[in-house]
């Protein structure tokens, strides 16, 4: 990707801010193994100073809030920030990119990611967010990928990954091994550890279209198109009955900033 230079790219901000309703409604939530170990690799919990970045509608900072830490979430786009309010009242909410922090030097305990790593311009990003972790925090990067090792699944994404050019896609989990992405760079972290888990999510018809239609380069895609998708979507499902559950293979990184 460019350098963002602190700003979003405009595919994702336009995806994000047309989806913000389906977003909330069609996408998963995250595995209690995944959240569990980041919260004890990362010693989330009451005392500590958790920022969950890039916090869209906030599916991964509610399950921080039962910890006891302290949450602050940063989403640069204001439908996301409006739906995060509603859904997360304890969290402050911040308007900000990963790139360009709205937090001091050394001002949090725990950095969290959910979904999003892939959107920044990953140098500058590690550089940002050692600079508001304190030394010896922690950083946790999850992803859900739809697991393609179900036929309907694997036709699924097929369908919405219709731009075989990949033109409006960011690659992530299952292409980029982000451990050996961020060992990689010159950034002040630890090595960066893996682990990879299972979720399936509770699914029906109308779900599934509003999970796919949230996809960001599919959210700000023209409506004739949309609407054509979903009634492929509708037809693949057709003998799934009226509730499913859509499987995902969910992928755990972790490391430390380097004291
Ligand atoms: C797929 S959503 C994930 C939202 C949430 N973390 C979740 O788990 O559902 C990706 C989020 O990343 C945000 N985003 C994209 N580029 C960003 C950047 N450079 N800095 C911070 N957030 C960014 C988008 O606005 C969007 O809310």
């Amino acid at each position: 990707m460019t350098p963002l230079d602190g700003r979003v790219p405009e595919s994702a901000a336009a995806g994000f801010s047309a989806g913000a309703d389906d977003y909330e409604r069609g996408r998963p939530s995250y595995p209690a193994d995944a959240v569990g170990l980041l919260c004890r690799e990362l010693a989330i919990g009451p005392g500590a100073r958790v920022l969950d970045l890039a916090a869209g509608t906030g599916k991964l900072t509610r399950l921080l809030v039962p910890t006891g830490a302290e949450v602050v979430a940063v989403e640069p786009v204001a439908e996301m920030r409006e739906r995060l309010r509603a859904n997360v009242p304890s969290a402050m909410v911040l308007d900000g990119t990963a790139e360009r922090l709205p937090l001091p030097d050394a001002s949090v305990d725990a950095v969290t990611v959910a979904q999003a790593f892939h959107w920044f311009d990953a140098e500058a990003a590690l550089r940002e967010i050692a600079w508001v972790l304190r030394p010896g925090g922690g950083l946790g990067l999850i992803w859900n990928e739809r697991d393609t090792r179900e036929p309907w699944v694997a036709e699924l994404s097929r369908l919405i990954r219709w731009d075989e050019r990949g033109e409006h896609r960011v690659p992530y989990t299952t292409e980029v091994d982000w451990a050996a992405r961020i060992d990689g760079l010159d950034v002040p972290f630890g090595p960066v550890r893996r682990h990879d888990t299972t979720y399936r999510q509770p699914m029906d018809p109308d779900t599934l279209v509003a999970r796919v239609l949230s996809t960001s380069y599919i959210a700000s895609r023209p409506t004739a198109e949309r609407e054509r998708l979903a009634v492929k979507i509708r037809e693949l499902v057709a003998d799934l009955g009226d509730t499913f559950d859509l499987p995902y293979e969910t992928v755990v990184y972790w490391c430390r900033r380097e004291v």
